[in-house]
């Protein structure tokens, strides 16, 4: 009886496969592939002699030869398919820098840090200005009844001066009780009637803070927009002390060669009442398309306060006088800044921004 020549099969398996373990890379692998799997392998050999074993042999031989090429190709894939791998890993590690030791350099890139808005910048500098000249800065609510805003200034209802502020009424309680503050000046009551209700007597104080108005947004004017009080309630104060006060804050804040002037006006809430006038920022008095040619631009209006105001929120005007004063911050930084349209200052334009960090 012949011997199988499938006797030494399941040897030259195991020695395939510990052939293909020992290949180290894959380019060994893919040399070695023609005698593993290929022509030149001891199982295509033996395949070959299959033809001389009579058929059923050679049927059953088949499928066993068939099942151990199964297997040896089975663990050629497993070994290409970690080889590759690993390649991949070494030339991922290759590529990898190794920053470890390399000293990151400083890169002097700026950070995109915001700055405050020109009309926040402006109320803090007019706030150093008059704080600088002994005055205190208080704050008052947006949302006013119809009292502070108008009735205790001296502008009843029905009074023609409310023509002078166009109110944004807010629906809250009777029509037309609530309002947008149309001005600073109700916070000149609150003030006084705290240091009334305290007796604390006298007032040095400017109120700084947003304001609305229904006016159509042009060069000039916003629908919000921010004023700048001022209230001196003391003894023996005079007309002087209030244009003392205006030149002196005129000087500090747009500098010794623009000056201030009072020209008679008029107010409910206060008596006498000016407008104030500065030196034009833009032709220096000279005359210009800006100011009219006057060489003169408005900025806000002041005056002694009125009797009747004091009386409404209880000061004895005998004993007590004083003045008030308000003008637009936005006014202020748009003059100081030379800018042609107002809007510009709530558009958030950054180009317009960046201008005044
Ligand atoms: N409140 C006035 C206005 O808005 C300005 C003003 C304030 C006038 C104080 C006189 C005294 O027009």
């Amino acid at each position: 009886m012949t011997t199988s020549p499938l006797a030494e099969l399941s040897t030259h398996v195991t020695d395939l496969i510990a052939r293909i373990d020992r290949a180290a890379t894959l380019a060994d692998l893919h040399a070695d592939e023609p005698f593993i799997v290929g022509k030149r392998s001891i199982l295509s050999t033996l395949q070959k002699s299959l033809g001389a074993l009579a058929p059923e042999e050679r049927k059953s031989a088949g499928a066993q030869l068939q099942e151990a090429r199964r297997g040896v190709e089975e663990a050629y894939h497993v070994r290409r398919t970690f080889l590759e791998e690993a390649t991949r890993t070494q030339a991922l590690e290759a590529d990898r820098l190794d920053l470890g030791d390399v000293v990151v350099a400083k890169v002097s890139v700026p950070l995109a840090v915001g700055h405050p808005g020109i009309v926040a910048a402006t109320q803090r500098q007019l706030e150093d200005v008059f704080v600088a000249m002994g005055f205190t800065v208080s704050d008052g609510p947006e949302v006013e009844s119809d009292w502070y805003n108008f009735e205790a200034l001296n502008i009843p209802p029905a009074h023609p001066a409310r023509g002078m502020w166009d109110t944004f009424y807010v629906d809250l309680g009777e029509p037309e009780t609530v309002v947008l503050r149309t001005h600073t000046s109700p916070t000149q009551v609150h003030l006084m009637e705290k240091a009334v209700a305290a007796d604390s007597l006298p007032i040095h104080s400017v109120m700084p803070g947003r304001c609305y108005r229904r006016d159509t947004p042009d060069a000039r004017h916003l629908a919000a927009f921010h004023q700048i009080e001022g209230l001196v309630v003391d003894r023996g104060i005079s007309f002087a002390d209030l244009a003392g006060v205006i030149e002196t804050f005129t000087h500090s804040y747009f500098g010794p060669d623009i000056s201030s002037r009072l020209r008679p006006a008029f107010f409910p809430f206060t008596e006498p009442s000016a407008e104030f006038e500065i030196t034009c920022t833009i032709c220096r008095g000279e005359g210009c398309r800006t100011c009219s040619q006057t060489g003169w631009i408005e900025l806000g209006g002041c005056g002694m306060l009125d009797p009747a105001v004091l009386e409404a929120v209880g000061i004895d005007g005998d004993e007590w006088s004083g003045f008030a004063f308000g003008f637009g911050i936005d006014r202020c930084a748009q003059m100081r800044h030379q800018i042609a349209d107002m809007r510009a200052l709530i558009d958030n334009d950054v180009r317009f921004l960046r201008q005044f960090s």
